[in-house]
């Protein structure tokens, strides 16, 4: 399979151009920034996900995305509406106009954000995104469901939590998503026979969890990292919690940014 990686000079891109190469030797990376450490093995094409011919060129000739590309935290309206609205619309659509077979959308636990911690969610709960760029992913979910059901492109929507080598907080411990095991799930994205459309939590075997990830599971994924044995020393060295909204919300620090709500009254909905 010929895939394509856009956001590949991101934090999770840099991660996966080490590992996918190995399983997908006909990977193109994508990004509007040119990757610093572009090795000469690497092919790359710039393209802004905002300008749906530049986006039409870049996924000529592929059969997967693996769609990281876009603002990957809170911001102004008109960065997320370019980089994250118009930004996957033009990934979906110029996917369509190819003829792409698979698209795994990177989306995020901030479309579940003000779910609170005491909760244990599946993908069949409600929305609630905590920021605009929560919306956003919640927006890129709606049309991978579009594009799967309507013009017959298998997709996986990933929402994922923390990707890195070891889960960094507290939060982090039910969050937390080893490298090797988002590739995993990227690997049923892309590859699972009769894939429709689906959404799974991007996460490790994490004790902590306030995810359901039972429909992952369904598909395949065996995760392999255990947030829990860094539990101790994570513990140890945590402060005193100052933050009520945070503390209270799945989506933590993004729940309380701009936070002008009544938690008294959403903490007992
Ligand atoms: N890092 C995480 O743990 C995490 C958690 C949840 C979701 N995600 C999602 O995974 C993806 C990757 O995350 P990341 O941490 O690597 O983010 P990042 O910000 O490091 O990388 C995003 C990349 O997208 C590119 N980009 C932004 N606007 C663009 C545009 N208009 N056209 C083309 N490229 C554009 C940027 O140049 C950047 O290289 C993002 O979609 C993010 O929302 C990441």
């Amino acid at each position: 399979m010929r895939i394509l990686l856009t956001g590949a000079a991101g934090g999770v891109g840099a991660r996966l151009r080490k590992l996918l190469p190995a399983i997908y030797p006909d990977l193109v990376l994508s990004d509007l920034k040119h990757p610093d450490d572009l090795s000469a093995s690497e092919t790359f094409i710039a393209a802004d996900l905002a300008d749906l011919d530049q986006v039409k060129k870049a996924v000529e000739g592929i059969d997967g995305i693996i769609h990281l590309g876009g603002f990957s935290v809170e911001g102004p309206w008109e960065t997320i509406l370019n980089a994250n609205i118009i930004g996957t619309y033009n990934l979906f659509e110029a996917a369509r106009l190819a003829g792409v077979k698979r698209v795994v959308f990177a989306s995020s636990n901030h479309v579940m954000g003000f779910h609170p911690r005491s909760e244990t969610i599946d993908t069949e709960a409600i929305i609630k995104p905590d920021t605009r760029y929560g919306v956003s992913k919640a927006f890129g979910e709606a049309l991978g469901a579009l594009y799967a059901y309507k013009h017959g492109i298998g997709v996986l929507s990933i929402r994922i939590g923390n990707v890195g080598e070891e889960p960094l907080d507290e939060r982090r411990l039910a969050i937390w998503l080893k490298t090797e095991d988002l590739v995993s799930l990227i690997r049923i994205g892309l590859e699972r026979e009769g894939l429709v459309y689906e959404v799974v939590y991007g996460m490790s075997d994490n004790k902590r969890a306030w995810w359901d990830n039972s429909r992952a599971v369904a598909l395949g994924y065996k995760p392999t990292g255990r947030s829990e044995d860094y539990a101790a020393a994570i513990l140890a060295a945590a402060g005193p919690k100052t933050d009520p909204v945070g503390d209270a919300f799945q989506g933590g620090p993004f729940c309380t940014g701009e936070f002008t709500g009544d938690l008294t009254k959403i903490t007992s909905a």
